[in-house]
């Protein structure tokens, strides 16, 4: 019994505690996702050069980088709370909220993609890895053309 009732009063307090963490500013919401994109690009972009021929394929670089990408492609979405369109200095565009189920394909669709790239780095395989860049890079721009506003 006295037990259960510490762990139901540690259930209590960790339950408070969720729902005063639960209401970030919306300010940091948009902070959040722009952060998430920011750390995106810096890890995606540099790898163009790879993907043009332009620099070296690096099997240990390109896995690397694809790793932490797989992660970072899961982190943005939960920065677009209800509430936070039209706040401070976003380009998100408003239709994230009035089309979610078409937002959250995109979303989707680019985590797919990512994916896809990091088990090509991990195997090696170079043309395919290159190949692979272009439909991930593909993915971006698609949302960035519907949802971005420039
Ligand atoms: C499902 C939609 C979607 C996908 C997919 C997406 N983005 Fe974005 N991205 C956005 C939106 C919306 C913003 C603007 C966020 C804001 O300003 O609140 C943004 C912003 C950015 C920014 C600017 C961040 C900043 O500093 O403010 C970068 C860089 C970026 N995205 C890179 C990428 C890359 C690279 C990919 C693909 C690997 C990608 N995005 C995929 C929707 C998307």
């Amino acid at each position: 019994m006295k037990t259960l009732s510490k762990i139901a009063l540690a259930l209590g307090l960790s339950a408070l505690a969720a729902s005063a963490m639960a209401q970030p500013k919306p300010e940091n919401f948009v902070k959040q996702r722009q952060s998430a994109f920011a750390l995106i690009g810096w890890y995606f972009s540099p790898m163009a050069a790879v993907a043009r021929g332009e620099q070296p394929f690096n099997k240990a670089d390109a896995e690397a980088r694809t790793a932490r990408l797989v992660t970072l492609a899961s982190m943005p979405w939960e920065g677009f709370a209800p509430g936070t369109e039209n706040v401070g200095n976003t380009k998100a565009k408003p239709e994230i909220w009035s089309q979610q189920a078409k937002f959250k394909a995109a979303a989707d669709k680019m985590q797919e993609e990512m994916g896809k790239l990091a088990a090509l780095a991990k195997a090696g395989d170079e043309a395919g890895f290159k190949k692979q860049f272009g439909v991930v890079g593909g993915t971006c721009k698609a949302c960035h053309d519907d949802f971005r506003n420039k």
